[in-house]
């Protein structure tokens, strides 16, 4: 990622990972790559707000010194602990061995239990400023969002907030705003990683943002450290996670399912057809064929959930198992579902869902439609009708 100077003295030196297709320990699939952003503050003090992940150490030593000699950094804030954004810290705490890191209780744990590194540590919590001369950092301690030790790091002489993970997108440009990008990938992008990382997160997400704005603070740009800058309306992005974090929909349905022999699939876009010509909006999707992030993805405004899959062992087919899993996991709350499915002798499937949706809070909008090996012409027909009742229920989001 080229260096550019985001506000007089301060750049932008992260790194882009142009080809990384597979996140988080393969929960996450990033097809447009991401960046590892890295703020570096030029001050009386020097500060570098968070580093990058492990494999892209020197990028980010090389990017640095392109500004300063990395042994004049004065303090490395460390917002976050996972080793995306702290991979690199130990190549440049070998550079700059004098430099203090900052960051929660929970970090300095956390950076210890990951690294074992000697660094001198200064804990900081809500509240606490770091002077560097012309500039302060305020520290916003953000508990959970998403991890333990995470934290916002805040410039008031520049209105700009480092909120590491929050507002970030996997999204791999040469740009570094978000004025300068497409912006249906950037959307779609800041979506995703909302309903893939932050979705299970809603009700600490609203009490933290309640508590920044009563902090009073303006907020002129946002520098999260995946993806681009915030620079044009950041408050766009926040009023997102707003309507997000408070679980507000749309009439809209998204069919999941998985179908061995075919009688499940023909039985799905017959529903289709029925919530379709109902004018609900609907997508359809084959797990076993369809990557898991982008449907939860396409998830997290719908209303209303269809899941249906042939019995197997008197159980759900095993892809559509894991999918429920992850969702169940992401905690999805204000939504209606129902489920289906084809099966031989003995059925299992739609018993079993529904056992999940209850699990995971999720209201039974319907009971289980069941259909016999293959679904014949009144079968279909109910299939219709099973989706454009269904259709009623989402109507209003
Ligand atoms: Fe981008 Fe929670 O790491």
């Amino acid at each position: 990622m080229p260096v550019i100077k985001l506000l007089p003295d301060i750049y932008s030196v992260g790194v882009i990972d142009w080809n990384v297709r597979s996140f988080h320990g393969h929960t996450y699939t990033t097809k447009r790559g991401t960046t590892y952003n890295s703020y570096l503050i030029i001050d009386d003090k020097i500060a570098l707000v968070d580093t990058a992940y492990g494999p892209f150490a020197k990028e980010l030593i090389q990017n640095i010194s392109s500004v300063i000699p990395p042994e004049k950094i004065d303090y490395v804030i460390a917002n976050h602990v996972e080793t995306d954004h702290s991979g690199a810290l130990p190549e440049l705490m070998k550079l700059c061995p004098k430099a203090k890191v900052i960051g929660t209780e929970k970090c300095k744990e956390g950076l210890y239990k990951n690294y074992y590194g000697n660094w001198g540590f200064q804990i900081v919590k809500t509240g606490d400023k770091l002077n560097l001369g012309k500039r302060t950092l305020s520290f916003i301690e953000a508990p959970m969002i998403h991890w333990p030790d995470s934290m916002f790091t805040y410039c008031p002489e520049e209105e700009l907030l480092m909120p590491n993970d929050a507002f970030g997108q996997h999204l791999a440009t040469s740009e570094r705003f978000n004025d300068e990008v497409d912006q249906c990938a950037l959307m779609d992008e800041a979506a995703k990683y909302y309903a893939n990382i932050l979705w299970p997160l809603g009700a600490i997400i609203l009490k933290k943002i309640d508590e920044v704005v009563k902090m009073g603070i303006p907020i002129k740009i946002i520098a999260p450290s995946h993806g681009v800058i915030w620079r044009d309306d950041p408050m766009r992005i926040v009023n997102e996670y707003l309507k997000w974090a408070k679980n507000e929909t749309k009439p809209k349905v998204v069919v999941a399912y998985e179908s061995m022999w075919g009688s499940t699939e023909k039985m799905a876009k017959k529903i289709v057809d029925g919530i379709s010509d109902a004018g609900v909006s609907v997508k359809l999707f084959d797990v076993t064929q369809t990557d898991r992030t982008e449907v939860m993805k396409e998830m997290l405004e719908a209303k209303g959930f269809l899941f249906g899959s042939s019995t197997h062992d008197n159980d759900m087919l095993p892809t559509l198992a894991g999918f429920l899993e992850f969702l169940k996991g992401l905690k999805p709350k204000n939504r209606v579902a129902a489920c289906f499915g084809s099966y031989g002798w003995a059925g299992g499937a739609v018993k079993n869902i529904e056992g999940i949706m209850q699990e995971a809070g999720i209201d039974l909008a319907a009971q289980g439609y069941q259909v016999k090996y293959v679904p014949d012409e009144d079968e279909m027909k109910r299939c219709y009708e099973f989706g454009a009742e269904f259709a009623k229920k989402v109507q209003g989001g």
